[in-house]
């Protein structure tokens, strides 16, 4: 098996996620193994559709990632929920939007207590969200910061909350 044991609430693709963000060889290899013998195969996915809005579990909350994939100091960026994660100091987790609030590139870095978007320089706190290198052509006041995200954890899991 994976390691990963399901709880209660959860949905098919918060284990996806979860899988996929600190799970890739283990998910490998136990398809190979499942694969041998269908009576031990974990449930399927249901195919979307099933009721659940996109990217939500029941409760609320959507595991997006897990603690040890966030460096402290840094972030991870995840794209395709348009979301941040920073961890400033160890422990503290934050999260904030993705997309830069100048044109609306999604950022491409988390570098150097920054997040950083590519398209035409901006940089923003990974403490706050707010502007430390504006858009070029612009100050840092004539920019908006990056809006923040409701995050928890729980155990080793960075959840998305309402
Ligand atoms: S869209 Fe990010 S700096 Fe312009």
């Amino acid at each position: 098996m994976s390691g990963i044991t399901p709880r209660a609430g959860t949905t098919p693709r918060r284990h996806v996620l979860v899988l996929g963000a600190v799970g890739v060889v283990s998910a490998a290899s136990g398809c190979a193994v499942y694969g041998v013998d269908d009576e031990q195969a974990p449930p399927v996915d249901p195919p979307e559709g099933d009721g659940t809005p996109e990217g939500e579990a029941g409760g609320g909350a959507n595991v997006v990632a897990g603690t040890g994939d966030v460096e402290v100091g840094g972030g991870l960026i995840l794209a395709d929920q348009r979301i941040v994660i920073t961890q400033p100091t160890e422990g503290d987790f934050r999260g904030f939007s993705a997309i830069c609030t100048h044109q609306g590139c999604t950022v491409s870095a988390v570098r150097d207590g920054t997040i950083d978007c590519a398209c035409h320089g901006s940089r923003f706190s990974i403490e706050d969200g707010s502007v430390v290198q504006a858009a070029s052509g612009l100050t840092p006041e004539s920019q908006d910061p990056l809006p923040g995200v409701a995050v928890s954890v729980d155990g080793d899991q960075i959840s998305v909350t309402e």
